[in-house]
């Protein structure tokens, strides 16, 4: 058996119990003292009917501890933006813009999933995408650039409610004490920075690992989503104003070779660098690694923090991908069926760490 169908029946095995663990209590049927997230549009004042609440004893004050306005302000797209194998050739940021503009108008006129034909784009996931609510993840490469674009939407309707973005959402977001791909993708810039600055200081790593650049991007006339929470543990209230949609442009890797699970060697490369980073940094999934075209470099192009994503409170071991699937498959399990009132209470009292730059290790 390799390590692909391990994590493909692993996420059968969590499919067969989702039902039970998530849904198994009303979101909407909630008693005062449950953690509930309240979400509304932080333009629309008092009156709006516009106003949901999702409630679960998993939710954790982490769901707030990601954004930090400057994050996105820090770390937005250049002005003017060199081509990474070809620094001659440029593009403008505006010109960029208007490409994610167009794109964000077009994702939102379609409501079916299929093949899909976009004016400046190419689609390569719109798997935890909701075209009926216009929310969750997509991401496509540009026509006429070098990049690729994951875009986030939400809005308070699909925000309260987690299960309506695919199956990985659902999965991860018992586990994660809430957390859904919208806040996670927030993680990519500054876990890839602290992932490019250990690489870049070790004699071992640094001619072997190749990173894509990353930038925030978020439309100009942009709403924002007003989330308060309550009952958080630690942080009884608390509330952010947050982008209703921005995306992370990075650069495209041209793929010389993808990693296989059924190549011994990829498998070690992966997890002896994965170990390397260490602090749950990176997810070892084999295809999140590709052999970058030119350079011949191991590139890691999935930089979402791990275990911000998994919720995980200690660090991973990474000593083999049949072990390591079997952890998570029960963390699921443990975190959906076996989790009692008091034990959330519990976790809620010591938040996940939300820090996720390199002084977090
Ligand atoms: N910078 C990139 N260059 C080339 N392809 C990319 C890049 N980023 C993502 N992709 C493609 O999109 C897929 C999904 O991207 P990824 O960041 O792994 O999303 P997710 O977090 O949903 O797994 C990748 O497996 C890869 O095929
Ligand atoms: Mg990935």
């Amino acid at each position: 058996m390799v390590p692909s169908h391990v994590r493909a029946i692993t996420l059968l095995v969590i499919a067969c119990f989702m039902p039970a663990s998530i849904w198994g209590r009303s979101c909407s049927r909630y008693h005062d003292d449950l953690p509930r997230l309240v979400i509304s549009w932080a333009d629309a004042g008092e009156s709006s009917t516009e106003v949901h609440t999702l409630a679960h004893p998993c939710l954790d004050w982490a769901i707030f501890g990601h954004y930090k306005a400057e994050l996105l302000s820090e770390n937005q797209l250049p002005e003017i933006v060199p081509y990474r194998n070809d620094p001659i050739k440029t593009v403008l940021r505006a010109e960029l813009s208007k490409i994610i503009n167009h794109l964000v108008d077009e994702i939102k006129t379609i409501k079916k999933r299929g093949s899909i034909t976009l004016r400046d784009c190419i689609m390569l996931k719109d798997r935890n995408f909701n075209y009926q609510t216009s929310s969750g993840l997509v991401i496509v490469k540009l026509k006429n650039h070098p990049f690729v674009i994951k875009l986030f939407m939400e809005n308070p309707h699909s925000f309260a409610h987690p299960c309506s973005k695919g199956m990985e959402p659902a999965l991860f977001f018992l586990m994660s004490g809430g957390m859904s791909r919208f806040m996670a993708g927030l993680t990519r810039i500054p876990n890839m920075l602290a992932i490019r600055t250990k690489v870049e200081a070790s004699p071992i790593w640094r001619d072997r690992i190749a990173l894509p650049r990353k930038w925030f991007w978020v439309p100009e006339k942009n709403r924002h989503l007003h989330m308060a929470g309550y009952n958080m543990g630690s942080y009884p209230v608390e509330s952010i104003d947050i982008p209703a949609v921005y995306a992370v442009i990075c650069d495209e890797i041209k793929i010389e070779r993808a990693l296989s699970y059924a190549s011994a060697q990829d498998r070690i490369d992966v997890l002896e660098f994965v170990r390397f980073i260490g602090n749950n940094r990176l997810d070892p999934n084999i295809p999140n690694y590709v052999i970058e075209k030119g350079t011949g470099k191991l590139c890691a192009i999935d930089t979402e923090h791990f275990g911000a994503f998994m919720g995980m409170r200690e660090p991973l071991e990474y000593n083999g991908f049949f072990r390591h699937y079997f952890t998570l498959g029960c963390k699921f399990i443990r975190d959906g069926l076996f989790t009692s009132k008091r034990q959330h209470a519990e976790k809620r009292a010591h938040p996940i760490n939300t820090d996720v730059s390199l002084s977090a290790g």
